[in-house]
């Protein structure tokens, strides 16, 4: 008998609902590891729904054994509190696929990971938590992964599903290039505002001015990305509903904890290190900081 994988899913949030919502549809549903019990998991797209049968476990200390793949899905703020489930999910054969925004996952998560194989991806589709939990997903899904042997787990794990995975020899470019998306949309959490804002000519010329500073850290740190690609985000934003959100932008208006530092603290860190000067980012990140901490 041929091997089957075991699968997991940590947070089974709008990444986390929608990935396990796909290897449910192909007959792979992961076992699904959360902070709330939810009875079942719902995932809508333009033609339809799948429901992936629950409960969401929610204490890590009824698992008995780790398993092959395991897909991180809780956002970077909620790495550390998820210590125990990263413990009792993983030892040196795991391949952990964190499914995060920004360029350190595999920092921040190979100390609670018993040695296994961390891979950094790129999600590259928008998908929104609804008030009553489930989850529309709101492009096709598709993921980057680095091309090293450990991505064939995922590739095998998701092949004949809705999400495709790419695997890329510069994964270092992919990933900034996601990041500085990441970076300029979260001028929508200083407005308070959706992906709208971007077609007044103001927001467009600050978007632009934020984007060629963290262009100089991406380039200091490797990427390999030319000066027409500040435009061509700001376009992408200018194409996009005017009312897509971000991640980000949900979290403030639901007053939760940023992922403010791995998304734009990121670019004012990495441009100290360099001695790159960051003006944007100075006054951005503070102000983000600030929305998501506090005090007051
Ligand atoms: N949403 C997007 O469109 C999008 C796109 C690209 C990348 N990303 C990135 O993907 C990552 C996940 O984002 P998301 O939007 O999917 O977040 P999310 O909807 O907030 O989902 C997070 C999930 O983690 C669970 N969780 C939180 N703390 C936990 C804990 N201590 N133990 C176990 N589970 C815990 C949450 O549980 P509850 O059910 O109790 O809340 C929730 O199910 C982030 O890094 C984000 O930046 C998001």
């Amino acid at each position: 008998m041929p091997h089957s994988p075991t699968i997991a899913l940590l947070g089974p949030g709008a990444i986390g609902t929608t990935i396990a919502a796909v290897l449910h549809e192909a007959g792979r549903t992961p076992l699904l590891c959360g902070r709330t019990a939810h009875p079942q998991l719902t995932l809508r797209y333009d033609d339809g729904e799948i429901v992936v049968p629950g409960p969401v476990l929610n204490d890590p200390h009824t698992l008995t054994q780790p398993c092959d793949l395991l897909f991180v899905a809780v956002k970077t703020t909620q790495v550390d509190e998820c210590a125990a489930w990263l413990s009792a999910l993983c030892n040196t054969n795991t391949v952990v696929c964190a499914l995060q925004n920004g360029v350190e996952q595999k920092d921040q998560l190979a100390r609670w990971v018993n040695g296994a194989t961390v891979l950094p991806s790129v999600v590259w589709f928008p998908a929104q938590r609804e008030p009553d939990a489930s989850v529309w997903l709101r492009a096709s899904p598709r993921l980057t992964l680095p091309d090293v042997p450990q991505a064939q787990q995922v590739v095998a794990a998701l092949s004949g599903t809705r999400c495709a995975v790419e695997l890329s020899q510069d994964f270092t470019t992919v990933a900034w290039r996601k990041l500085l998306q990441n970076a300029v949309a979260g001028l929508m959490v200083l407005a308070n505002r959706r992906a709208g804002i971007f077609s007044r000519p103001d927001i467009s010329e600050l978007a632009l001015a934020y984007l060629r500073e963290c262009l100089t850290v991406a380039r200091a740190e490797g990427a390999q990305l030319a000066d027409s690609v500040a435009q061509e985000i700001v376009e992408v934003f200018h194409r996009a509903p005017a009312d897509l959100g971000t991640s980000i932008l949900a979290d403030r208006q639901a007053n939760r904890p940023l992922e403010w530092d791995i998304r734009n603290g990121v670019i004012q860190r990495y441009g100290r290190r360099h001695g790159i000067a960051t003006p944007v980012s100075d006054v951005v990140v503070p102000l983000l900081a600030a929305g998501s901490e506090g005090p007051g």
